[in-house]
Protein backbone atom coordinates (compact mmCIF):
# COMPACT_ATOMS: atom_id res chain seq x y z
CA UNK A 1 0.00 0.00 0.00
CA UNK A 2 1.35 3.49 -1.36
CA UNK A 3 1.09 6.62 1.14
CA UNK A 4 -0.94 9.11 0.17
CA UNK A 5 2.30 11.37 -0.03
CA UNK A 6 4.00 8.77 -2.44
CA UNK A 7 1.02 8.83 -4.41
CA UNK A 8 0.86 12.33 -4.58
CA UNK A 9 4.41 12.82 -6.07
CA UNK A 10 3.99 10.06 -8.52
CA UNK A 11 1.05 12.06 -9.82
CA UNK A 12 3.04 15.31 -9.98
CA UNK A 13 5.86 13.23 -11.70
CA UNK A 14 3.38 12.07 -14.31
CA UNK A 15 1.61 14.77 -14.83
CA UNK A 16 4.75 16.58 -15.85
CA UNK A 17 5.52 13.92 -18.44
CA UNK A 18 5.18 14.91 -21.75
CA UNK A 19 3.06 11.62 -22.12
CA UNK A 20 2.57 9.21 -19.30
CA UNK A 21 4.40 5.86 -20.72
CA UNK A 22 7.71 8.35 -20.72
CA UNK A 23 6.78 8.23 -16.75
CA UNK A 24 6.46 4.83 -16.60
CA UNK A 25 9.82 3.80 -15.81
CA UNK A 26 10.15 6.84 -12.71
CA UNK A 27 7.19 4.98 -11.54
CA UNK A 28 7.74 1.52 -11.79
CA UNK A 29 11.29 2.18 -9.97
CA UNK A 30 9.77 4.29 -7.22
CA UNK A 31 7.08 1.47 -6.65
CA UNK A 32 10.21 -1.34 -6.85
CA UNK A 33 11.88 0.76 -4.36
CA UNK A 34 8.82 1.07 -2.41
CA UNK A 35 7.71 -2.95 -2.65
CA UNK A 36 11.47 -4.73 -2.71
CA UNK A 37 10.31 -5.39 -6.59
CA UNK A 38 7.54 -4.57 -8.74
CA UNK A 39 4.50 -6.77 -7.11
CA UNK A 40 1.16 -7.46 -8.74
CA UNK A 41 -0.40 -4.53 -6.23
CA UNK A 42 2.46 -2.41 -7.52
CA UNK A 43 1.72 -3.15 -11.65
CA UNK A 44 -2.35 -2.39 -10.39
CA UNK A 45 -0.96 0.82 -8.77
CA UNK A 46 1.49 2.09 -11.57
CA UNK A 47 -1.42 1.29 -14.31
CA UNK A 48 -3.82 3.20 -12.11
CA UNK A 49 -1.10 6.00 -11.89
CA UNK A 50 -0.02 5.87 -15.22
CA UNK A 51 -3.44 5.87 -16.80
CA UNK A 52 -2.71 2.58 -18.44
CA UNK A 53 -4.03 -0.90 -18.66
CA UNK A 54 -2.09 -3.28 -15.83
CA UNK A 55 -1.25 -5.41 -19.06
CA UNK A 56 0.69 -2.39 -20.64
CA UNK A 57 2.64 -1.97 -17.42
CA UNK A 58 3.35 -5.70 -17.41
CA UNK A 59 4.71 -5.15 -21.00
CA UNK A 60 6.98 -2.32 -20.06
CA UNK A 61 7.76 -3.63 -16.85
CA UNK A 62 9.16 -7.16 -18.83
CA UNK A 63 11.27 -4.95 -21.48
CA UNK A 64 13.44 -2.83 -18.29
CA UNK A 65 16.10 -5.40 -17.03
CA UNK A 66 16.05 -3.10 -13.86
CA UNK A 67 12.58 -4.26 -12.74
CA UNK A 68 11.72 -7.14 -11.13
CA UNK A 69 8.72 -9.19 -11.11
CA UNK A 70 9.76 -11.38 -8.98
CA UNK A 71 11.35 -11.00 -5.33
CA UNK A 72 15.09 -10.31 -5.14
CA UNK A 73 17.55 -9.83 -2.92
CA UNK A 74 17.94 -6.48 -0.73
CA UNK A 75 20.65 -5.78 -3.44
CA UNK A 76 20.78 -6.77 -6.78
CA UNK A 77 23.90 -7.39 -8.68
CA UNK A 78 23.86 -7.42 -12.53
CA UNK A 79 26.85 -8.70 -14.26
CA UNK A 80 26.68 -7.49 -17.93
CA UNK A 81 27.53 -10.52 -19.98
CA UNK A 82 28.11 -8.47 -23.80
CA UNK A 83 30.51 -9.01 -26.25
CA UNK A 84 33.38 -6.23 -24.52
CA UNK A 85 32.80 -7.77 -20.85
CA UNK A 86 32.41 -11.26 -22.49
CA UNK A 87 35.24 -10.97 -24.01
CA UNK A 88 37.68 -9.32 -20.97
CA UNK A 89 36.37 -12.25 -18.14
CA UNK A 90 32.84 -11.35 -17.50
CA UNK A 91 31.78 -15.25 -17.67
CA UNK A 92 34.93 -15.60 -15.27
CA UNK A 93 33.57 -13.52 -13.09
CA UNK A 94 29.93 -14.35 -13.03
CA UNK A 95 31.26 -18.10 -12.11
CA UNK A 96 33.70 -16.67 -9.25
CA UNK A 97 30.36 -14.05 -7.94
CA UNK A 98 27.92 -17.40 -7.68
CA UNK A 99 30.58 -19.49 -6.41
CA UNK A 100 31.71 -16.71 -3.65
CA UNK A 101 27.95 -16.26 -3.13
CA UNK A 102 26.68 -19.95 -3.32
CA UNK A 103 23.87 -19.41 -6.04
CA UNK A 104 23.39 -19.77 -9.41
CA UNK A 105 23.46 -17.13 -11.70
CA UNK A 106 19.35 -15.64 -11.37
CA UNK A 107 19.39 -16.99 -7.44
CA UNK A 108 18.88 -15.31 -4.40
CA UNK A 109 21.43 -15.83 -1.26
CA UNK A 110 19.49 -17.76 1.32
CA UNK A 111 19.72 -14.32 3.97
CA UNK A 112 17.73 -12.19 1.10
CA UNK A 113 21.10 -10.07 0.48
CA UNK A 114 22.31 -10.73 -2.91
CA UNK A 115 20.46 -11.55 -6.21
CA UNK A 116 22.97 -12.42 -9.33
CA UNK A 117 21.73 -11.49 -12.48
CA UNK A 118 23.25 -11.21 -16.21
CA UNK A 119 22.52 -8.17 -18.23
CA UNK A 120 23.07 -7.04 -21.39
CA UNK A 121 25.21 -3.96 -21.78
CA UNK A 122 25.60 -1.42 -19.15
CA UNK A 123 27.20 1.29 -20.73
CA UNK A 124 30.89 1.06 -19.70
CA UNK A 125 32.91 -1.07 -22.64
CA UNK A 126 35.99 0.62 -21.54
CA UNK A 127 36.29 -0.55 -18.33
CA UNK A 128 35.09 -4.17 -18.72
CA UNK A 129 34.34 -6.61 -17.02
CA UNK A 130 31.16 -4.47 -15.02
CA UNK A 131 28.61 -4.79 -12.94
CA UNK A 132 26.25 -2.54 -11.72
CA UNK A 133 24.61 -3.15 -8.15
CA UNK A 134 22.02 -0.43 -7.62
CA UNK A 135 22.71 2.61 -9.23
CA UNK A 136 26.13 2.05 -9.04
CA UNK A 137 28.51 0.86 -11.78
CA UNK A 138 31.92 -0.87 -11.27
CA UNK A 139 34.40 -1.31 -14.27
CA UNK A 140 37.66 -3.55 -14.54
CA UNK A 141 36.20 -5.98 -12.25
CA UNK A 142 38.76 -8.41 -10.70
CA UNK A 143 38.02 -11.06 -8.62
CA UNK A 144 39.37 -9.39 -6.08
CA UNK A 145 37.81 -6.58 -6.83
CA UNK A 146 34.44 -8.19 -6.89
CA UNK A 147 34.79 -9.49 -3.57
CA UNK A 148 35.31 -6.08 -1.75
CA UNK A 149 32.81 -4.70 -4.02
CA UNK A 150 30.10 -7.59 -2.70
CA UNK A 151 31.36 -6.95 1.18
CA UNK A 152 31.16 -3.08 0.85
CA UNK A 153 27.23 -3.31 -0.78
CA UNK A 154 26.75 -6.41 2.49
CA UNK A 155 27.64 -4.25 5.00
CA UNK A 156 25.97 -0.72 3.50
CA UNK A 157 22.26 -2.54 3.18
CA UNK A 158 22.96 -4.13 6.92
S1 LIG B 1 29.75 -4.86 -22.96
FE1 LIG B 1 29.69 -4.74 -20.79
S2 LIG B 1 29.38 -2.65 -20.37
FE2 LIG B 1 29.25 -2.79 -22.53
Amino acid sequence: MLSEELRKELRTRVAHAVTNREAAVDVMKELQRHYGWLTDEAVAEAAELLGLTPLQVEELATFYEMIYRRPVGRRVIHVCDSISCWALGGESLMAHLARQLGIEPGGTTADGMFTLLPCCCLGNCGDAPTLMIGDTLYGLVTPEKADEIVGKEGTAAQ
